[in-house]
């Protein structure tokens, strides 16, 4: 036994990459399909319809879009998944109309309907894997499902519209991203790119200033706007500033209202990665996936203490940026009123206004961060920026070249660590290092090719989503560019791989069906089944030819039934 292997902490034999239409697991390990858009949640909705994508009815009855983060819950003996649905793919989700523009309001409610969240009861079988179809768990949340906003911008002036003058009662969750959970059981959903579902059908209407920052414009991406006033802004100017936020969901109560927590920042959210400070106050980990954007955190202003009230934890504390020195140091600053001369109510509407006044370090897109349940330590992927140093976001601010953002030009992304001083999450400093540059060695040879730790065998881009494993380690998957060509050459398509953070060892795991990206990882209750969200693979995945693609989440297991992390 070699050296290196007897330090192994990887239970799997690396896999070689794949072009091809399907996914691979290393030797010993199998998977299959769990849950696919269009699957049925509900017995009503009736079997997936690959000429028309389903109806509206059975588009609220179904399994969602373009899965992404989850996580699994044990609910009285029952294990539930809840996991989103980012956005939608209108080609195949409207495949009779021409380019997948919706045509009428029904269009644009089966779109609303395909996105959001499922809470889903799973189960294994003889057949493995499979949806309890009509558990009484099973629920869907979409873009029209009633939320209550908290937190410091709940009841401002910024959050009221003529149809909710309260500003405390929101309707939908969208683009539901990354995802995280609480100590005390609920899910977290993560807004990303809210600003693609609104628009103005009034030409003359003049877009408000601080719109620009978002990156809401007169023309939305699925056009609700002309069929759906709420998202019109020349008639609802307000209703963008009710989305961007992170989002709890109780997974055992499907009555529950859903509650936008704004005391977390309004931005294009990733993720959020829960820990506990030593004191027992709740730490919450946020990246703003844009380029030039920022790296958050909040610190709860109470402890959480198992089994009392935890009502109020995610509404009052303290949200901070971070700030990257060059010599491997770092602060978190806070956004205080006095710090950014804004109200509390402002800074959690107009999060990026804040972060820039305090200079914040603009950062190449953070994606997923994960906290380390064995270490004291954290990471965030930042997936790529091929516009470092040359353009900032709209509104944004410069973005130099430096810290844990080294490549102008940074089409591979690369993996940033941090050590919290004390020990402590809740510390106001800390030390950074990159755990990982990725790179192509095989096309560069110069620093640019990527750390020590990357080589022609276990070679990726972008890296995006990420969780720990209970034994610690960091399972990284990907969002990139799958051509296999010229840079990317030698990557073949999306994977995902596993990394040692001790030393720093990376191997791959996964290989994803072309096209697609790998997003979302979870577990079951023993921990011998590994959940992996495919969203927007190519056909024929799952399916096969002549078949709409269809985003899925697979089930992974050992074939010797071994846990799988
Ligand atoms: Fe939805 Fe930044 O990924
Ligand atoms: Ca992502
Ligand atoms: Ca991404
Ligand atoms: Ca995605």
């Amino acid at each position: 036994v070699s050296a290196e292997a007897a330090t192994s902490r990887f239970a799997f034999t690396p896999i070689p990459i794949a072009t091809d239409a399907t996914v691979h697991v290393p030797e010993g390990y199998t998977w299959q399909v769990l849950a696919r858009w269009g699957d049925p949640l509900f017995s009503d909705a009736g079997e997936f319809d690959h000429e028309t994508g389903g109806d509206v009815a059975s588009s609220a009855r179904t399994f969602g879009e373009n899965t992404d983060g989850m996580e699994l819950f044990v609910v009285g003996g029952r294990q539930v998944i809840a996991v989103n649905h980012e956005y939608v793919n209108p080609k195949l989700n409207l495949p009779k109309n021409d380019g997948g523009t919706p045509a009428s309001a029904e269009d644009v409610r089966k779109l609303q309907n395909l996105q959001g969240v499922t809470v889903m009861e799973v189960a294994e079988g003889e057949d493995g894997w499979h949806i309890v179809v009509d558990s009484p768990l099973n629920r869907r949340i979409d873009h029209n499902t009633q939320m209550r906003l908290s937190g410091p911008a709940a009841g401002h002036d910024l959050l009221k519209t003529e149809a909710d003058p309260t500003g405390t009662a929101s309707l939908g969750t969208f683009n539901n991203c990354g995802a995280g959970r609480t100590p005390w059981g609920t899910y977290l959903t993560c807004e990303e790119n809210f600003n693609g579902y609104f628009g103005s059908t009034d030409e003359a209407f003049a877009l408000p200033e601080h719109y620009k920052r978002y990156g809401i414009g007169a023309k939305s991406v699925y056009s609700y706007e002309k069929f759906d006033a709420r998202f019109d802004v020349s008639k609802n100017p307000n209703e963008p500033h009710r989305a961007g936020y992170i989002v709890e969901i109780d997974p055992s109560d499907p009555a529950s209202v859903p509650v936008k927590r704004t005391a977390l920042g309004r931005f294009k959210h990733e993720n959020a990665a829960l820990t506990l400070a030593r004191d027992g106050r709740v730490v919450v980990y946020m990246g703003d996936d844009e380029r030039g954007e920022f790296l958050y955190r909040f610190v709860s202003s109470g402890l959480y203490t198992p089994g009392a009230d935890t009502s109020g934890l995610l509404d009052e504390g303290t949200l901070s940026v971070a700030r990257f020195a060059d010599d491997g140091k770092g602060e978190w600053v806070a956004l205080t009123p006095e710090a950014t001369s804004m109200s509390a109510a402002e800074i959690a509407v107009f999060t990026r206004v804040a972060a820039s006044k305090v200079g914040a370090t603009t950062m190449d897109r953070p994606e997923w961060v994960a906290v380390n349940p064995v270490a004291v330590e954290a990471y965030c992927a930042l997936t790529n920026n091929t516009r470092r140093g040359v353009k900032p976001n709209a509104g944004g601010d410069e973005t130099p070249v430096g810290g844990p953002n080294p490549r102008a030009e940074n089409q591979y992304g690369q993996i940033v660590r941090w050590y919290p001083d004390d020990d402590d999450h809740a510390a106001d400093s800390f030390a950074w290092d990159l755990f990982v540059m990725a790179g192509n060695p095989a096309v560069h040879q110069d620093a640019y090719g990527g750390s020590d730790n990357v080589n022609e065998g276990n070679m990726f881009n972008s890296p995006d989503g990420m969780m720990f494993d209970t034994t610690g380690l960091l399972w990284i998957q990907t969002d990139g560019e799958d051509s296999n060509e010229g840079d990317f050459a030698g990557q073949g398509n999306n994977q995902m791989l596993a990394g040692d953070p001790v030393t720093g060892r990376i191997e791959r795991f996964l290989t994803a069906p072309v096209g697609s990206e790998v997003t979302g990882l979870t577990w079951s209750a023993d921990r011998r089944t590994m959940f992996v969200g495919i969203q927007h693979p190519k056909a024929p995945f799952p399916d096969g030819d002549g078949k709409l693609a269809r985003s899925s989440v697979i089930a992974i297991k050992r074939a010797d039934n071994a846990p799988v992390g």
